[in-house]
């Protein structure tokens, strides 16, 4: 915990060297620079546009691509998230759980489609499991670019990024590196986030990372972010391991709340069953 400790406030103190400020902001204050910089419309039709093949949605789960009763839970989940982040000024939304599988890049995917589908709303999903990457393998995208290429700044977000619709970039990647941990923390990647918010003016920032347990990935990085949203789910994720991780995020961010997956229930009209 103390390398990590360390690690976060070299990160901030990067990002405050970086941005000529003296003190930390209170953790309750945005972290990002684009609610500093006047609002000028930023050209996103340059990025690459991907398209989605219509089977992609119900066999990976994008329920908010699809009708308006699959769509529900997220539209929800998309006001309470909108609402808490517009209240606060907050940017960055990093979205983690307790153990693998909970379903963080299916919840991250849908929220971000959901936000998309507000046309005044722009969205950059990031695919932060570096070590085991899925969004691309959900999406179907097989262009090899590499988001650590981007982190090290070896890279630019125009060349990486892709996008779909008019308002949500996706940086994707294909490959697990060994290094994430390092990679999250460095100095540079909290440079590059910010070159990223300040030149292409997202509303929102989602964050999709590896779980809390096994390696220190996550907490690493949630330093750099202002809120995140804890997924768990119903049948394999214990109370307590909710409760502690809870705490150990509270540390380090904001906590949105929590997010309880695959809990199916049989609702009132016939054939009508919820994520949530
Ligand atoms: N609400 C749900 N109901 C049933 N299955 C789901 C639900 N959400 C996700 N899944 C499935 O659970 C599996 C894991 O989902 P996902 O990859 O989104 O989880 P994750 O938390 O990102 O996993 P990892 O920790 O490996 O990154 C996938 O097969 C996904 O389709
Ligand atoms: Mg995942």
């Amino acid at each position: 915990m103390e390398r990590l400790e360390a690690a976060m406030q070299k990160a901030r103190a990067a990002r405050r060297a970086a941005r000529g400020q003296g003190d930390l902001p209170p953790v309750t204050q945005p972290v990002g620079t684009a609610t500093e910089l006047p609002r000028q419309p930023a050209d996103w039709s340059g990025l690459t546009r991907i398209e989605l093949a219509p089977t992609l949605a119900p066999r990976q789960r994008l329920g908010a691509l699809m009708g308006p009763q699959e769509a529900a839970p997220y539209d929800l989940l998309r006001t309470r998230v909108l609402r808490q982040m517009t209240e606060n000024k907050w940017t960055r939304l990093a979205v983690t759980s307790p153990n693998k599988g909970c379903g963080k890049s299916t919840v991250s995917l849908n929220l971000a489609l959901s936000l998309a589908r507000q046309p005044d709303l722009r969205i950059i999903l990031m695919d932060f499991d570096l070590r085991r990457p899925s969004l691309a393998k959900m999406l179907n995208h097989s262009r090899t670019d590499s988001l650590a290429l981007l982190l090290e700044g070896g890279a630019d977000f125009a060349e990486q990024a892709v996008r779909f619709g008019p308002n949500l970039a996706l940086c994707l990647n294909q490959q697990g590196i060994r290094n994430s941990s390092e990679l999250l923390q460095s100095a540079r990647t909290s440079a590059v986030l910010d070159a990223i918010e300040a030149r292409w003016k997202p509303d929102i920032m989602i964050f999709d990372m590896p779980p809390l347990q096994g390696n220190d990935d996550s907490l690493g990085f949630l330093g750099q972010v202002d809120a995140a949203l804890l997924v768990a789910a119903a049948g394999s994720t214990a109370l307590s391991q909710i409760d502690s991780c809870e705490k150990e995020l509270a540390a380090v961010t904001n906590v949105m709340g929590v997010v309880l997956n695959k809990c199916r229930y049989l609702g009132t009209e016939p054939g009508y069953d919820a994520y949530y």
